[in-house]
């Protein structure tokens, strides 16, 4: 599969926004009570969910998995708070190696900006992903949606 994996572009933001409510309505709705899936991936995306994903309000560095012009992943890290912040993939090329190559780049990215280390909120889906990439489980909690709701996640941190 040709995947390119580069930055994201204004452009990308509906494909990006698309991606992730696809990956957390499919692939990660059988871990979730459905209510953290509605507030975790709301719907409809509506055009101000594009413009606030664009305007960045956290200062993410983002990456898009690019399959011949079609966005199938994204990926983002807090460069500030050393925080790997995404990692969603398309559930239509899941187990193909989209998650392992962003998680690869955004990790590069880090190791350019001097950062020495990563830790994150991985969701329960995503704790044997993460596990396979180096990352090491420091503990089980909650992880709060911009809703306010609670879900459950696993405490992970990696050494660059
Ligand atoms: C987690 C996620 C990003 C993984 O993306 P992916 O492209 O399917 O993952 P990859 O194909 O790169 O997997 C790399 C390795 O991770 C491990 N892995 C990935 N998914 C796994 C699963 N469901 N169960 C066990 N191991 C898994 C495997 O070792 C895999 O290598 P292999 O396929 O050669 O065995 C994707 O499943 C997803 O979007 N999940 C839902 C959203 C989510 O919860 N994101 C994380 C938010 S914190």
């Amino acid at each position: 599969m040709s995947v390119v994996v580069r930055p994201v572009r204004p452009e990308d933001a509906r494909g990006a926004l698309e991606v992730h409510h696809a990956a957390v309505r499919i692939t990660a709705a059988s871990d979730y009570p459905a209510e953290v899936v509605e507030n975790w991936a709301q719907m409809p995306i509506t055009e101000k969910a594009v413009a606030g994903f664009n305007a960045n309000p956290e200062g993410e560095l983002r990456f898009v998995a690019d399959l011949h012009g079609k966005i199938v992943g994204f990926a983002a890290i807090v460069a500030r708070k050393d925080e790997l912040r995404a990692c969603y993939v398309a559930p239509s090329v899941a187990r193909q190696g989209v998650g392992r190559a962003l998680v690869k780049q955004i990790e590069q990215a880090a190791r350019e900006r001097g950062l020495k280390e990563l830790h994150l909120h991985s969701s329960v889906t995503a704790h044997a992903f993460y596990t396979a990439m180096g990352y090491e489980t420091l503990g089980s909690g909650e992880h709060v949606l911009g809703s306010g709701l609670g879900m459950r996640c696993v405490f992970m941190r990696k050494t660059l």
